[in-house]
């Protein structure tokens, strides 16, 4: 009989555990912990926490790690407010941000995972690359053969400008990308709920003159058509954004067109 095996370096062993220093009301952390060039196994470290010398969220716990346990703990941070993106990880099983996300919502032992299916640079840091390499690959800027008036900026109206408003406030965190299983299968030609978003942004927006061309540009199996309208990704999304409708809405617009 086959016998399956999972490849090295997938499985998990038991970490370090640091456990606290102070009384008071200590919550764990279990935290995912891999180094690619050191060859070991991925592991999970527990980080024992006094709550009442924490912040609330769940960057703050890491950042505490960071600064006093164990300055080997690798994430992305910015903003701290939910504007940057980079915080994304995998938290008590959901994608989110990590510096929205309140300690309080999570009950027993807090699991922290870097978000799923991309590779590991260290530890809670995904490879973005291929990411941003799809994100530019839908040319993410306003195309017009028509001059802009000399004197003044392209106005919309409030009308047009409400069409981009959702939208454009993507953060680009991936979260709902790395929730949707047919970008799990099919990333490499799958451009995934998120890219999805983005292009929808630039197909509506009334300045754009290139839409034949963006939509032409995602008339294909891949690009597009993988989206099997599971809605994970609106789901995961921590700025309430909806890409499975912009999704939706994509393959609309091309169906209308005909040929
Ligand atoms: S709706 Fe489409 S993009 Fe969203 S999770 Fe489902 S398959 Fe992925
Ligand atoms: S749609 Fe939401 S979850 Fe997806 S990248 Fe944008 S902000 Fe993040
Ligand atoms: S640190 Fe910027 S979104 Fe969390």
């Amino acid at each position: 009989m086959a016998e399956f095996r999972l490849p090295v370096n997938s499985r998990i062993t038991k970490g370090k555990s640091f456990p606290a220093t102070t009384q008071g009301r200590v919550r764990t952390f279990r935290v995912y912990r891999y180094d690619p060039d050191s060859g070991a196994n991925p592991s999970i470290d527990s980080y024992e926490i006094d709550m009442d010398k924490c912040g609330p969220m769940v960057l703050d716990a890491l950042i505490k790690i960071k600064n006093e346990i164990d300055s080997s703990l690798t994430f992305r941070r910015s903003c701290r407010e939910g504007i940057c993106g980079s915080c994304a990880m995998n938290i008590d099983g959901v994608n989110t941000l990590a510096c929205t996300k309140d300690l309080d919502e999570i009950k027993g032992d807090i699991k922290i995972y870097p978000l799923p299916h991309m590779r590991v640079v260290k530890d809670l840091v995904p490879d973005m690359t291929h990411f941003y390499a799809q994100y530019a690959s839908i040319k993410p800027w306003l195309q017009s053969d028509t001059p802009a008036p000399p004197d003044r900026e392209r106005f919309q109206t409030k009308e047009d400008q409400q069409l981009i408003d959702e939208p454009s406030a993507c953060i680009l965190c991936a979260c709902c990308s790395t929730s949707c299983p047919s970008y799990w299968w099919s990333s490499d030609r799958y451009l995934g709920p998120a890219i999805l978003l983005q292009a929808y942004r630039w197909i509506v927006d009334t300045r754009d003159e290139a839409t034949g061309d963006r939509l032409d540009d995602l008339e294909d199996p891949f690009r597009l058509y993988r989206c099997h309208t599971i809605m994970n990704c609106t789901n995961a999304c921590p700025k309430g954004l909806n890409p499975a409708k912009a999704i939706a809405e994509t393959k609309k617009l091309i169906a209308a067109r005909g040929h």
